[in-house]
């Protein structure tokens, strides 16, 4: 790889949100609350439709590098306990909600849902079925841990409707895999694979994740080829976050064993060409699709699950740490699932924190967005739906274009689009137009 630019790398690295919303969660504040949610549910109208995101926050064990809200759980009755509150909150949300409660997709999300018993998964999409209306097409996904899964629960998902699943994979590597504290054969994740095609499940996603602990290009490149004769229709290729002062098993993790942010950007570019070489197109940052994926040929948008085609105009979240988005306001649950269930038994809603989106933020995280999904800054759309207010954002776009002189972006109608030379540095970009950022936070993982 010749075209490695060190001193644009180490220009670039610096710490940045991922942007799957903005402003960015570590903003939200107490001072939204469950009343501001139970006014906006009760204001949900026809025309609304909804995505469902349900939150698992358990796993059998951690694995070091996770930076996912979950806990391992040995004994099942915590999580019993949790799934009968989840199921609350469910009937406690959609008994706020007076209007139709039509939901085009859902995902069960975490932490590891296959931790649930069959019966719970079973139970808990019936609940959300007897209480909100499904619609014919709707997208049903769920995120799955290959190393625990059994054949009762492939059967549970697939009966509730599933239709698409993600595989958690990281590296193949036995090296890498017991330096994350996951073991994970490549048999374990075919069968897991196999299990959800074999019950017609035809939308498979893998998660890749590089710069972790003895990750070399040799050793991305055999995962690669392995991830490939899966023939996801989708693979995610996260950068890993290692932000060991704030997550205490991440210091399990050696240091010395992580590549640095030129060894990160020789990884993700590596990624990024055999993908591409293989037929996938990329996705903003780190997304791959096949080309006969939606993903590949639809508006994309960014959540918190990454790049996706959801269209629904409201987001609810139940679960501990869940995000939800109801018109112009984000609405957080309680993050410790002690006080998150403690607030649900008690009768109340669990909102512990949230952010009412002001004209300055729509317009920030609309061109964000867009930077995170398109590669362009949206000058031709900012008229139109922001007038003259957008000025001030256009004029820095035009300084960021004259400031550049790495070829990183170039002139497009509009404004800018980034080159696929700025690509792997498109988070920086976002974060130019990011004004809740503080320089030198500790918060965000490396840019690359
Ligand atoms: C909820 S997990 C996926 C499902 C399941 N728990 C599993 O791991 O198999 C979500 C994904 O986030 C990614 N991830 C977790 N921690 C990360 C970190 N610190 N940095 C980057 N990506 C991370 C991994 O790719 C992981 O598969
Ligand atoms: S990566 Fe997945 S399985 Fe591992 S600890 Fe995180 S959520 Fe659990």
């Amino acid at each position: 790889m010749r075209d490695i630019d060190h001193d644009l790398i180490a220009r670039r690295a610096a710490p940045v949100p991922r942007y799957t919303s903005y402003p960015t969660a570590p903003n939200f504040a107490a001072s939204v609350g469950a009343d501001d949610y139970v006014a906006l549910l009760e204001g949900v109208r026809d025309t609304s439709s909804l995505s469902l995101y349900l939150h698992i926050p358990y796993c059998h064990e951690l694995c070091w590098y996770c930076g996912c809200n979950t806990k391992a759980v040995k004994r099942y009755e915590p999580v019993a306990r949790y799934v009968a509150t989840l199921e609350r909150e469910i009937g406690m949300v959609a008994a706020h909600m007076t209007g139709p409660r039509k939901v085009t997709s859902i995902h069960w999300g975490g932490g590891s849902p296959n931790v649930l018993s069959a019966a719970h998964i079973r139970s808990l999409a019936d609940r959300v079925r007897a209480r909100f209306e499904i619609a014919g097409g709707a997208e049903i996904a769920v995120e799955i841990d290959p190393r625990t899964l059994s054949v009762p629960q492939v059967h549970a998902f697939t009966d509730t409707g599933v239709n698409r699943v993600s595989f958690g994979v990281q590296d193949f590597d036995p090296a890498v895999q017991a330096a994350i504290n996951r073991m994970q054969p490549f048999d374990m994740t075919r069968r897991a694979v196999d299990l959800f095609r074999d019950r017609g499940v035809a939308a498979i996603n893998l998660d890749l994740v590089y710069g972790l602990p003895h990750q070399t290009l040799a050793t991305a490149e055999r995962t690669l080829h392995q991830v490939l004769r899966l023939s996801p229709d989708r693979i995610a290729a996260f950068g890993y976050a290692h932000l060991p002062s704030r997550l205490k098993h991440q210091r399990l993790i050696e240091t010395r064993t992580l590549a640095g942010p030129v060894e990160r950007f020789q990884l993700s570019k590596l990624i990024a060409q055999t993908l591409t070489g293989a037929g996938y197109v990329q996705i903003g940052l780190d997304h791959f699709a096949q080309p006969s994926d939606p993903l590949a040929s639809r508006q994309v948008v960014r959540n918190f699950q990454g790049y996706t085609t959801d269209q629904a105009t409201g987001l609810i979240g139940p679960g501990a740490s869940a995000i939800g988005r109801i018109g112009d306001t984000y609405f957080q649950n309680a993050t410790p699932a002690g006080e998150y269930i403690a607030c649900i038994d008690a009768g109340r809603l669990a909102t512990a924190r949230g952010l009412k989106l002001d004209a300055e933020d729509r317009l920030r995280g609309f061109v964000i967005e867009r930077l995170m999904c398109d590669l362009q800054f949206p000058g031709q759309e900012l008229n139109s739906l922001f007038g003259a207010a957008a000025e001030p954002v256009r004029r820095e776009a035009q300084a960021l274009l004259a400031g550049d002189s790495d070829g990183l972006v170039e002139r497009a109608p509009g404004g800018f689009r980034v080159t696929d030379r700025g690509r792997p540095f498109i988070r920086s970009w976002c974060a130019r137009f990011d004004s809740y950022l503080q320089p030198g936070t500790s918060r965000h993982a490396i840019g690359v």
